[in-house]
């Protein structure tokens, strides 16, 4: 342990603490840019420089360990007049769009400058230049105008996401960040996951926003426009319209779309159980007839592009099913379009997805199975949230109401699809049932559940052992994957989610890194699970009328040619 003083106080912290770490154990709050919690601290923007007795130069507080008898000062003038000097410097040098940027409500930099009480820049502006953004991406656009270089996203890409997508390029006053050779964010191994997005303190990444298609969808007459949402939207949009983190909106989600115009709303539960069906009987199919072991998930569309990616010799392994907002789509032009009596050429399929990756996902040229395209537009849980807001809709004093009867009911197996090991979950209880013909003993397959970046457990199923793995963050996915490629994986079925926490830590959500609080808001589902009246995706009957209707048996032709899919690997040059 190692004493020292911060601002007077005493403060007592193991070896190695860095100064940030031991202020905040004593309650004072250093200001803070480039560094965040889960990176490796870059120390570059120097935005929480304190000043240490007896040393000329000022410290970054985040990168410097705290050593005994050291007497540091958090607040004085000299580091209230640099903090203000660096952040003075970065305005003059970032683009000012605040009206129109999507971050106006919550940007680091603007906070800081108000932080720091800067009311004017005493250099000159930047005018910045169109030719600095880039609008290759199908999901993402960068706006290097903004950038405060402050190298967040390129630590998520490469640290959290290992997809080594972006980098600095340049150096001095030409250093900025850009994709791989500067070829554009849409030519590269970039996995649209948008884990930069959620970690950058400005307005420097976004989702590519179908807000306005949507709109026009709605107001046309000739339009029916059926809308889903994905499960982990039901928590993300509470936060993003001012409830607390891990509250479900399910009923005033439903009432809110309904008022925004759209003809159907419908709900991604209904195809998540739709997955499980299809995928248990996928699992089942290969462990019984010596199929390519272990299966992988396919649900997530960023995990499918780094394995295109990365990974195309371990291809056979991902389960053929498509993901849920691919299938609800696929149906949704054929199913729901023949008993409503609709030309499926006059359905608008929008989904609402805490997803970047999914605007690449409905991109996909194989996702046209219905005879159209499956899916039209997507929208992210924030955008969403913003259409909501244009509305002038009370939100949340709204009276809940219900989802399409057809393509709307769901199961709690259906719900937990939004947080990781969700859906590995799911699939045990479908696939118990399938193998045994009884319910399993407990619905809750605990070992699978929680933020640990990869879980294993063997599950017994009347003396078959399935020994599964649970991996989210594809930095945690490799460890998996390098395992099985050096054919030393000892698992049956692996579940894989691009995202830190699966899709309630998604890049279309809410913005925050804390796994802390993406645990919270997979809580918010466990307990809708915990709450519904069907648990298992088999038990579910509008699941058991589609079949009935439509599909025939799970994994029959037709479910193949609307509901499966297939992947191919990718080259840049
Ligand atoms: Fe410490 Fe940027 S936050 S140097």
């Amino acid at each position: 342990m190692v004493t020292a003083y911060i601002d007077g106080i005493k403060v007592t912290v193991p070896e190695g603490t860095t100064i940030l770490q031991a202020a905040k154990q004593a309650n004072i709050d250093i200001p803070t840019l480039c560094f965040l919690e889960r990176l490796e601290p870059r120390g570059s923007c120097r935005v929480c420089v304190v000043e240490i007795e007896g040393e000329k130069r000022l410290s970054p507080s985040c990168k410097r360990e705290i050593q005994d008898g050291m007497r540091i000062r958090t607040n004085s003038p000299r580091v209230r007049e640099a903090r203000r000097t660096i952040v003075e410097l970065l305005i003059s040098d970032h683009y000012e769009d605040c009206l129109s940027c999507v971050k106006n409500q919550e940007c680091e930099l603007l906070a800081l400058a108000r932080r720091l009480n800067i009311s004017t820049v005493p250099f000159p502006k930047s005018e910045g230049s169109e030719a600095e953004i880039d609008e290759t991406s199908l999901a993402l656009i960068r706006d290097n105008r903004k950038c405060v270089l402050c190298g967040r996203c390129v630590r998520v890409c490469r640290e959290i996401q290992t997809a080594h997508a972006i980098d600095f390029v340049g150096r001095g006053r030409d250093l900025r960040v850009s994709a791989w050779l500067d070829q554009g964010l849409g030519n590269v191994m970039c996995t649209n996951c948008g884990q930069c997005l959620q970690v950058c303190p400005v307005g420097a990444i976004y989702e590519r926003s179908e807000i306005a298609q949507v709109w026009r969808a709605i107001e046309s007459p000739d339009l029916f426009v059926v809308v889903q949402e994905a499960p982990s939207v039901r928590v993300g949009l509470a936060e993003a319209l001012g409830l607390p983190p891990g509250t479900v909106v399910t009923g005033k989600m439903y009432a809110a779309l309904k008022r925004l115009g759209f003809d159907a709303v419908c709900d991604t539960n209904f195809a998540a159980d739709l997955t499980i069906v299809e995928e248990a009987t996928e699992l089942i199919d290969r462990v019984k007839n010596g199929g390519t072991l272990p299966m992988i998930t396919s649900c997530c569309p960023g995990w499918i592009k780094f394995m295109e990616d990365n990974y195309p010799d371990l291809m056979d392994h991902v389960s053929t099913c498509k993901s849920p907002q691919q299938m609800f789509g696929a149906v949704a032009k054929t199913y729901f379009a023949k008993k409503r009596g609709i030309d499926p050429s006059k359905i608008v399929s929008v989904s609402i997805m805490p997803c970047t990756a999914k605007k690449f996902e409905k991109e996909r040229e194989e996702m046209k199975d219905s005879g159209q395209r499956d899916v039209d537009f997507v929208l992210t849980t924030r955008e969403i949230a913003r259409m909501i807001q244009e509305a002038g809709i009370d939100f949340v004093n709204l009276p809940e109401e219900e989802a399409d009867p057809d393509l709307g009911y769901y199961t709690g197996a259906g719900t937990i699809f939004g947080a990781t090991g969700g859906v590995m979950e799911a699939a045990l209880r479908t696939a118990y049932c399938y193998l045994t013909g009884k319910r399993p003993p407990k619905l809750e397959f605990e070992d699978v559940r929680g933020v640990e970046g990869v879980k294993s457990a063997t599950i017994n199923i009347n003396g078959l052992e399935i020994k599964v793995a649970v991996a989210h963050e594809l930095g945690n996915a490799r460890k998996v994957l390098d395992e099985l490629r050096e054919g030393k994986s000892p698992y049956t079925f692996i579940e894989i989610m691009a995202c830190p926490g699966g899709c309630v830590g998604g890049g279309g959500q809410p913005s925050n890194f804390s796994l802390e609080l993406r645990s919270k808001r997979a809580e918010g589902l466990y307990e809708d699970d915990l709450h519904s009246k069907e648990r298992m995706s088999h038990e579910n009957p509008a699941i058991q009328r589609l079949y009935s209707e439509f599909l025939g048996e799970p994994g029959s032709e037709l479910a193949h040619k609307l509901l499966h899919t297939h992947y191919h690997s990718r080259t840049y040059s």
